[in-house]
């Protein structure tokens, strides 16, 4: 076969490959028409277990509810020639619903941000970013870390990531993507925390992957093991605790008003913490309702 047939072939097959695509969009829209009504006929509270069951995992089954809402208000993206592209197409029109804001001048004004953490154009010149990524097999949350760390850190500042000791190796991989190493790890131990056997391993800690493009210069000796005396989860259900973010954060600080940004704020944790410290902060959280909750509460602190 020539390069000119080969090529004919290709184009028959892209084709084809366009008309599967389009058959599996509508395929997902009507898993998600079915997930819709299954969570009209449960009791409440019975959703999630019924989709254990029915063997959908719970992110998946939102991208499919999505698919359908979209579908059923004639929103389908055009132009997207993969699934990948026709989701990403789908959260920017998700995005500009909610009013995100994306991408353009570096913003210096402090506070959390409605924004998707991948395009807000954070401070430069950052002395730290703290911050605890959502953690699922469909986002590259610590890339954006990563990513976030090699472009805007400070020559001597420092990326503290907590992830959960199953997710610690995508953690490590993220935020050294783009130029940073790993410097150290620190722990948190609560009293009571909840062992949870993953992979025959019993979870009583959780780490936080230190990294940056070298140590700190200034003589410091900080603990990398916190033992809190306890969480609270009344703002967000995976929010952090406090404690350990007083200590590192301050601890850390080379000079009295320092630059912090969490690019996945949920509650703003890390925000109330630098409000109370005097310090710079910028977040982005992409949940209108977890977003109004961070600033509400970070007005209380400062
Ligand atoms: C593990 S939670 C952080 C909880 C937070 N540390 C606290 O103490 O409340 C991760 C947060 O990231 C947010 N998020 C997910 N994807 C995002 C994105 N692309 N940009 C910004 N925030 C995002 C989620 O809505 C969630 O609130």
């Amino acid at each position: 076969m020539n390069a000119d047939a080969i090529a004919e072939e290709v184009r028959t097959l892209e084709v084809e490959f366009q008309k599967g695509l389009r058959k599996s969009i509508d395929i997902a829209a009507d898993i998600g028409e079915h997930l819709e009504r299954a969570k009209l006929e449960l009791p409440h509270g019975q959703f999630e277990p019924w989709l254990r069951k029915a063997g959908v995992a719970k992110t998946t089954a939102h991208t499919y509810r999505a698919v359908a809402r979209f579908r059923r208000e004639g929103r389908f993206p055009t132009g997207a020639t993969t699934l990948r592209q026709f989701v990403a197409s789908m959260k920017r029109a998700k995005r500009a619903e909610d009013g995100v804001e994306d991408g353009g001048a570096p913003v210096e004004e402090h506070g959390v941000h409605l924004a998707d953490a991948a395009t807000f154009a954070f401070p430069d010149a950052l002395d730290i970013i703290a911050t605890d990524p959502p953690w699922a097999k469909d986002t590259d949350a610590f890339n954006v870390v990563g990513k976030i760390g090699g472009d805007r850190l400070a020559e001597d500042g420092l990326v503290l990531c907590q992830c959960g000791n199953a997710s610690v190796r995508e953690a490590i991989e993220g935020v050294t993507s783009n130029g940073l190493r790993v410097l150290w790890t620190f722990g948190i131990v609560y009293p009571t925390s909840r062992p949870q056997s993953r992979g025959g391993f019993a979870n009583g800690f959780v780490p936080v992957v230190v990294a940056g493009r070298q140590r700190p210069k200034k003589k410091l000796l900080v603990s990398d093991v916190f033992r809190c005396d306890g969480f609270d989860k009344t703002l967000h259900p995976w929010q952090q605790a406090e404690a350990p973010w007083r200590y590192w954060l301050k601890e850390l600080a080379q000079r009295p008003r320092i630059r912090v940004a969490d690019p996945y704020s949920g509650s703003g944790t890390i925000g109330a913490v630098c409000a109370e410290l005097g310090f710079e902060f910028t977040g982005t959280e992409s949940n209108p309702k977890h977003h109004r909750t961070a600033n509400k509460r970070l007005a209380t602190r400062s």
